[in-house]
């Protein structure tokens, strides 16, 4: 049969086929020669299972193995199979890094990834846990207590979805984020973290994976990994399960509970997370009754993937399995053995890989870590990959540059911060409200530090993983937001710490004082005293004695308060509220009315602590969901 009618009985145009087939002839690269892991109209448990049966140990180990940035190389990619690197918090390519210059970086790992034998795109993490927060310029969002406060899904939801455009913006497909700790004592230094110490509203918030990843279609199969496209990131819960329950709050210890109050109060927002087919589930450092949770065969293996059926990848903390031993690292060989054997499937190393890949390599060989574990780990690896569409797109778009730190978001963070504030008290009695202010007045006074510092209005995981003071990133302080909210014909003063006399000398009608915590991550915000920082107490008392004043905290949790607030006219929890302070000024000038609730209860002392709404013994200085509001200006 001539070519011609062969075709034609086709039914396939005749251009298509030639075109077609030229190619085939030129490139070689008929359908017959794409392997079925590299075909994406193929099932991605398909594509899996090929590219399983393809690999070496040496490329599935290297799979398992994620390395922070600053070890990774071209040749470290090639060599060993690397599948994973991550920025550590505030590791950039260089300070003020422009998203091209993360994309190039990005992408000069992957290109490294691709030239191996099977071409296995790594895939890129980073921290961004209220918006894209390592990169300059980007928009940092309410730390999660605030968003808490806010009880409003929908927003945390697009928060998620502005999030995971400033991620892309930079290249980078996947995020440790977000935290649905269930934060049980405020002397935590991760309590700024959690959305709430009621796991009830922690589900709530959870919405925000939806936002990261996209919303899965109808019937989507429970526990599979989804990534919308590539406006959506791959994202981690964490840190799976209990570390918001340790016992006087200090970070990385003991969560000591009966497994009834572990699965009442801490694993509810990973029933959400699951069901929202979040991709990966970050272990916790801490322990439950003493057993780390890397090492938690029964929570990761035998509860989390077969009761629950979560089917993406878990990954460890940094360093987390050297913290399995006292002292971290004594025993980095057993270490492996028990966190593999547990469940985990990817390993944040992130430095000392090369001894990692080599212990796993050799308990694999002699039969300490099976096969069939490895095969488990990478499965749900790949598994992420190729439902993240990494395989099709592994570089950055560079079309999405624009989205970082753009006036929407901006406008979306500043909506955040509007709902997140929390009115707790309004006047010295209730015939004579302090708020709103009125912005017409000739002459006020703003004091307190936190009043004219976008670092300190961040707090930690800011740029650096700890956070600073200072001009570190673009945004809007609180005192630019009052400047910009009053009359053309009104004084605005400020000063750090006045002293007395100059305020009751200076005619103002009244003052704004904005003081609180420094910035701080993880164990460095353990604190058992959680008093207002003492320069805080001072400005306040040297204002509020003086002049009658509006008092703003910013802080990462309630703190000691009880002591001050009789000289306070009107008192505002602002929490860490990130770049868009002006959203503070639109409610304390009335544009909009507070709607915040209290995420968590208001001690009044600490030696009250732990105390959770529902407790039978609860007398706090404010209970959960208390917050006032002034009956002025919109709301929503
Ligand atoms: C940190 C944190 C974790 C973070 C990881 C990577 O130690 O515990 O929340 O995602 O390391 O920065």
């Amino acid at each position: 049969m001539a070519f011609s009618k062969w075709i034609a009985k086709k039914r396939m145009p005749f251009s298509a086929w030639t075109f077609f087939c030229l190619m085939s002839l030129l490139f070689g690269c008929g359908a017959a020669d794409v392997l079925p892991y590299k075909d994406p109209s193929l099932a991605i448990e398909s594509r899996v299972d090929d590219l399983l049966s393809r690999m070496t140990l040496a490329e599935k180990i290297g799979q398992m193995t994620q390395i922070e940035r600053s070890v990774a190389d071209p040749s470290v990619m090639q060599n060993y199979f690397i599948g994973s690197i991550l920025s550590g918090g505030g590791s950039a390519p260089s300070p003020f890094a422009s998203p091209s210059a993360w994309a190039d970086m990005v992408d000069y790992f992957q290109t490294a990834a691709l030239s191996t034998r099977l071409g296995i795109p790594m895939i890129y993490g980073i921290d961004a846990v209220h918006g894209h927060n390592n990169v300059y310029g980007a928009t940092i969002f309410p730390h999660n207590i605030g968003l808490g406060a806010t009880r409003d899904a929908n927003l945390v939801q697009r928060i998620g979805v502005a999030t995971a455009l400033e991620v892309r913006g930079t290249g980078i497909p996947y995020v440790f984020a977000p935290c649905i700790a269930v934060s049980r004592d405020p002397r935590w230094g991760r309590c700024y973290e959690s959305y709430s110490e009621d796991p009830a509203l922690v589900q709530q918030m959870t919405q925000i994976v939806s936002g990261l990843q996209g919303v899965p279609p109808e019937g989507y199969p429970q526990g599979l990994p989804y990534v919308a496209g590539g406006s959506n990131v791959v994202a981690c819960a964490k840190h799976y399960v209990g570390d918001g329950g340790t016992t006087g709050g200090v970070d990385e210890s003991n969560t000591e509970v009966s497994f009834n109050e572990l699965r009442r109060i801490h694993f509810p927002p990973y029933y959400n997370a699951i069901a929202a087919s979040v991709s990966t589930i970050m272990i916790s450092y801490s322990s439950w009754n003493g057993v780390k949770m890397s090492a938690n065969e029964f929570l990761i293996t035998t509860t989390l993937k077969e009761k629950l059926g979560f089917q993406g990848f878990t990954i460890s903390d940094w360093e987390a399995l050297e913290r399995i031993t006292t002292p971290p690292g004594s025993n980095y060989s057993y270490s492996v053995y028990v966190a593999l054997n547990a469940g985990l499937d990817m390993v944040m190393v992130p430095i000392n890989y090369q001894q990692f890949i080599g212990l796993v390599t050799d308990q694999v060989s002699s039969g300490f870590i099976s096969i069939d574990r490895i095969n488990d780990a990478v499965r749900r690896i790949l598994r992420v990959k190729f439902a993240s569409g990494l395989f099709e797109h592994p570089m950055a778009d560079r079309t999405l540059f624009g989205m970082v730190g753009n006036q929407d978001h901006r406008n979306l963070a500043r909506e955040a911060v509007r709902k997140s504030l929390v009115l707790l008290k309004n006047g010295k009695d209730s015939s004579n409200p302090a708020l709103p202010l009125n912005k017409y007045v000739p002459k006020i006074l703003v004091a307190g530090k936190h009043a004219n510092d976008i670092g300190l209005q961040c707090g930690g995981w800011t740029i650096t993983w700890q956070g600073s003071s200072g001009n570190v990133t673009v945004g809007t302080t609180i005192l630019d937001g009052i400047k910009n909210t009053v009359s053309a014909s009104t004084q605005v003063d400020y000063l750090e710490s006045p002293d007395p006399g100059f305020v009751a000398n200076g005619g103002y009608s009244y003052a704004v004082v904005v003081i609180g915590e420094p910035p701080y991550t993880e164990m460095f915000g353990d604190n058992d005293n959680l008093s207002i920082p003492q320069d805080g107490i001072v400005t306040m008392q040297n204002v509020c004695g003086a002049v009658e004043c509006v008092v703003v905290l910013i802080s990462g949790r309630p703190l000691v308060v009880e002591p001050y607030l009789s000289v306070m006219n009107a008192f505002v929890a602002a929490w860490l509220p990130g770049s868009e302070g002006q959203g503070v000024a639109d409610v304390l000038f009335g544009d909009y009315d507070f709607q915040g609730k209290l995420p968590r209860t208001w001690f009044k002392t600490v030696d009250q602590l732990p105390m959770n709404v529902g407790d039978d013994k609860y007398n706090p200085l404010f209970s959960y969901n208390f917050g006032l509001t002034t009956g002025v200006g919109k709301t929503g």
